[in-house]
């Protein structure tokens, strides 16, 4: 029997617009469906991409360049890509992955200030044509985003210790790449209540589920 592939998501944003959240509650509407997604992150998702994770996370005393940083992004997609994401498409699975190579065209392209025709490049190398069904892009101003990353307390990784600047630039490359491939993204104001967020973003998901 011949399985039609799953509905790869991918969702988007600056710190602090509950994306982790809003991954969790989008896969919990599916599941009220009938349906069975598998939910992911990026950089990570599998063992070995996760210790790509750290590795790039981790703040240390030695400076990681900004192509060190891109690499490594890429190295830990490839791993999930391979050894998870493809797999589960390919098996009907729908896949909702927390960030993807959008967020390495907004942090390492508009933020690190790498040309978008190198990310274009490896993008091309490592995804061999896959791309998301559809983007959810969480958007909202950085300073509201910066507050709810400050409220949440604990150790901040190496984005989180960021100038406000970096992730201005971050969020307009989120929303430039959003009007560039408008049929992909759906972009939603993240200020918004948790409930009022799931509902429009259940509203985008609906459309596929009755594809
Ligand atoms: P998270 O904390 O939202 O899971 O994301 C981890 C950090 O990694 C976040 O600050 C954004 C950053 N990131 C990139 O810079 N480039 C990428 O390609 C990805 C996937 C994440």
């Amino acid at each position: 029997m011949i399985v039609p592939p799953g509905k790869f998501i991918t969702f988007e944003g600056i710190e602090g617009g509950g994306k982790s959240t809003q991954v969790l509650l989008a896969a919990q509407w599916l599941r009220d469906k009938g349906l069975d997604p598998l939910v992911t992150r990026e950089p990570g998702g599998t063992a070995l991409a996760e210790k790509i994770r750290d590795l790039v996370l981790m703040p240390r005393d030695e400076m990681l360049p900004p192509m060190a940083e891109l690499l490594l992004m890429f190295s830990a997609r490839v791993v999930h890509l391979h050894n998870l994401i493809e797999p589960a498409l390919r098996a009907g699975r729908w896949v909702l992955c927390d960030r993807f190579t959008d967020a390495t065209f907004a942090y390492q392209g508009a933020g690190r200030g790498i040309a978008a025709d190198v990310i274009s490049k490896l993008e091309e190398m490592v995804q061999a044509g896959r791309q998301p069904d559809l983007t959810i892009l969480l958007d909202l101003p950085v300073e509201l985003g910066m507050q709810r990353v400050a409220q949440r307390g604990g150790h901040k990784d190496r984005f989180e210790r960021e100038r406000m600047e970096f992730f201005e630039r971050v969020r307009e490359g989120y929303l430039q790449r959003a009007r560039a491939k408008a049929r992909r993204f759906c972009v939603i104001d993240a200020g918004e209540p948790i409930t009022a967020v799931q509902t429009r973003i259940a509203a985008s998901l609906q459309a596929f589920v009755d594809d």
